[in-house]
């Protein structure tokens, strides 16, 4: 589906989102013929900037982070509806010029009025910038127009400032034109999630606590805070991406089946699985705290975390995060959700894994149990997307010895169709005005509600240090041995 002709507008165009995700993304969209004939795209910076720099900054973002081979025709058109708006967010002038721009857009691109803002900017400065669309009536629906905002994570930094952020953006937008990008939700693994359990008959069956021992959702990353210093400072891996990414994919995988497949549906079901989550009651021995000191990663030295430039020498910050929740529901009561994510691990790999209960028996002499692990049904959310079932099979030969195989489905070897980025994905939606795949308000407040006990039981401690390429500190190990489990190594 096309989106209704429109203008998307980006506040903070010039930063690393914008170059990174969105700029490319655009490009995609109108490279695969996604885009309304009557588009235009607008950047919003501080920057002495025209239009002619603002394309050439697209153009070189494009260049190198598109995913859709460069095609000069796609880039010809696209350029000539870019247009860029100098100034702050604090001046007047500049947001007349804007609300101004657009409504020229109205006739001479015949974008109808519709308009996505994009908020690509620190979360202080959302205030001052809501404010000044309310100012000049940009935030405004009104009959045959529609504007809608995208406010990018973190939404706050804590349950009570989230709410006060929430207030603010419902007070100007009312609450079906709010899309909150949480991009993991725009990855095509993730949605598939929902196929996998919802399409098939196999699955659901034994998707609950009378099948399942526990399940793993790991974030992973081989790379460390790159230039971030300031921002993850102060924001850490629970803040980071516990509260959204990890909370989200565990509301998938624990979720009900939707009455269908629609925004207010899905939504509901994945905010009834948020408001279950409970914490353990040792939070000492299972919500665990890193920090990588100097290491060895892919062969390379790696430098520790507070000797990252803009990191202070006793930082507390964490950059590892593990915890075992539960989901207080009949489906998963007693099942324990074990969350990890960490920078400077030995690879990138998301993953959620469900580790299903031991045959109750083995009639197998020569199997050694150590070999013989648990089955797992393993979603690959990136990279090597996929799918990956492991169970016990027999060692051809003359006794009967059995060992854990593995079955795979790869995206890469059953399709041929290229997925779309995750912000790719995201953008079409919101302009096609669809908020399935964006969480609401409800369930970013009941995220904060898991999170902020973490963090007011971590303030003042030091986290646990790990080496650079390690699986994170040793108290996480130890919070599952303490149950007779083991993390995965993926
Ligand atoms: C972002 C976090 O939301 O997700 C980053 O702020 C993290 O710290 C990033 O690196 C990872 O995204 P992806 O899509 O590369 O897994």
């Amino acid at each position: 589906r096309v989106p209704e002709p429109c203008a998307l507008v980006v506040f903070g165009i010039t930063g690393d989102l914008a170059r990174k995700k969105l700029l490319p993304a655009v490009y995609d969209l109108a490279n695969r013929g996604l885009l309304p004939t009557n588009f235009a795209l607008l950047g919003f910076a501080r920057r002495d900037w025209g239009d002619t720099e603002f394309a050439e900054l697209a153009r070189d973002a494009i260049r190198q982070h598109a995913r859709t081979p460069w095609r000069e025709e796609v880039w010809e058109r696209l350029a000539g509806s870019v247009h860029f708006v100098q100034g702050s967010f604090d001046d007047d002038t500049a947001f007349d010029e804007l609300a101004g721009a657009l409504g020229e857009l109205e006739g001479s691109h015949g974008i109808g009025g519709n308009a996505a803002f994009y908020l690509s900017i620190p979360p202080s400065m959302f205030p001052v910038v809501l404010k000044q669309m309310q100012r000049t009536g940009m935030a405004e629906n009104t009959p045959g127009r529609w504007r809608r905002v995208v406010v990018e994570k973190p939404f706050g930094t804590d349950l009570a400032s989230s709410r006060e952020l929430n207030a603010l953006v419902d007070s100007v937008f009312s609450a079906d034109d709010v899309f909150r990008i949480d991009h993991y939700l725009g990855k095509e693994t993730v949605q598939n999630l929902l196929a996998l359990r919802f399409a098939n008959s196999l699955f659901e069956p034994i998707w609950n606590g009378h099948h399942v021992d526990s399940v793993q959702i790991t974030m992973a990353e081989d790379v460390g805070i790159g230039g971030r210093a300031s921002f993850y400072e102060k924001t850490g891996a629970a803040r980071d991406v516990l509260q959204n990414h990890l909370l989200q994919l565990l509301a998938l995988t624990a979720m009900e089946e939707p009455v269908e497949f629609s925004a207010e549906e899905i939504r509901t079901e994945k905010l009834k699985v948020l408001r279950a989550v409970s914490l353990p009651e040792d939070l000492a021995t299972s919500a665990i705290r890193g920090q990588y000191e100097q290491g060895w990663l892919a062969g390379q030295r790696a430098k520790g975390y507070r000797q990252e430039d803009g990191v202070a020498d006793d930082s507390t910050t964490e950059t590892y995060a593990a915890v075992r929740l539960g989901v207080e529901t009949r489906r998963w009561a007693g099942v324990p959700f074990y969350l990890r994510a960490g920078k400077r691990l030995p690879r990138r790999v998301t993953e959620i894994a469900l580790v299903f209960k031991r045959a109750p028996h083995l009639p197998f002499a020569d199997t050694d149990t150590e070999e013989l692990g648990n089955n797992q049904l393993v979603v690959r959310v990136q990279p090597d997307e996929g799918v990956t079932l492991k169970f016990g099979s027999k060692v051809p030969g003359s006794v009967m010895e059995v060992r854990d195989v593995s079955m795979d489905f790869l995206y890469g070897e059953q399709f041929t169709e290229t997925s779309p980025e995750a912000y790719e994905r995201l953008l079409l939606d919101v302009l096609l005005g669809d908020a399935t795949l964006f969480p609401r308000n409800a369930e970013v407040e009941a995220s904060w509600a898991v999170i902020d006990p973490l963090e007011e039981f971590w303030a003042g401690s030091d986290p646990e240090p790990y080496r650079a390429g390690e699986w994170g500190p040793r108290a996480a190990d130890a919070m599952l041995a303490a149950e007779g489990r083991r993390w995965r190594r993926p």
